[in-house]
């Protein structure tokens, strides 16, 4: 498949999603994810493949940060409430140099076989010191196995080329663009609607989630990187 075809097929998706505002996480788990990110509150930021900028639109909440949400998706940037960039993540239009913080929320596991070239392009734009954090559907997870590999249980509704990343791999993808001090720790987001996926999670399997099986059993892992 050629890389263009792979950008065309995701942009159709997310354009198509686009003729609402996404928004993928409840209050609730906005706010924990903003606790996670820790941002210092000064500075700029890039929210990559941002969609409708709801990380910008909690980051940007300190008058002091400067946010721009980078997407392929016009549709879905028509939503954001900081100034939007429509491009290829593979081709960031900014200068060496420019932001404090990356914000790749859910964003990596949508570029299978191309992590570190991408995270090459993130290593330039920012700063030296900088930091990435993001969050993607861990790849041990059993139900991320089932639902969202590729195979005969495959849900149509995920969009064609998200797959689920082992964290240990995105530790590699991390060291291979040259990141160092690589930190993640697995989690379960709460989706505020109630598909079957999210019954089982909720109400069987995040009870067992605990000891040696959460790696099994959690949905998410979120990650951290230094430049
Ligand atoms: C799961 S959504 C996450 C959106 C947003 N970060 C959030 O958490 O609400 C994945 C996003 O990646 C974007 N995307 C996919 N491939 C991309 C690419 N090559 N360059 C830029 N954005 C891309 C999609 O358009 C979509 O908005």
């Amino acid at each position: 498949m050629s890389k263009d075809t792979n950008y065309k097929r995701e942009q159709d998706y997310w354009d198509r999603r686009g003729e609402e505002e996404y928004i993928s996480l409840s209050a609730t788990d906005q706010k924990r994810l903003v606790e996670r990110i820790k941002w210092q509150g000064y500075g700029k930021v890039l929210d990559l493949g941002g969609g409708s900028g709801m990380i910008s639109r909690l980051i940007a909440d300190s008058p002091e940060t400067v946010c721009v949400c980078l997407d392929i998706s016009y549709n879905l940037l028509k939503f954001s409430p900081v100034p939007s960039v429509q491009a290829d993540a593979f081709g960031l239009p900014f200068g060496d140099n420019s932001f404090d913080l990356i914000v790749a929320a859910a964003f990596l596991h949508h570029i299978p076989g191309r992590e570190v070239e991408l995270l090459e392009e993130c290593s330039r734009v920012l700063v030296p010191g900088g930091v990435i954090v993001g969050y993607d559907p861990n790849g041990h997870c059993i139900q991320n196995k089932i639902f969202m590999s590729d195979g005969p249980f495959r849900l149509q509704f995920f969009s064609p080329d998200e797959r689920p990343i082992m964290p240990e791999n995105m530790q590699k993808y991390t060291a291979g663009a040259s990141f160092k001090d690589f930190e993640s720790f697995l989690f379960t987001f709460r989706n505020p609607k109630i598909t079957v996926f999210e019954f089982i999670q909720r109400y069987i399997l995040n009870f067992f989630a605990v000891g040696f099986l959460k790696k099994y059993l959690d949905r998410w892992f979120f990650w951290r990187a230094y430049n």
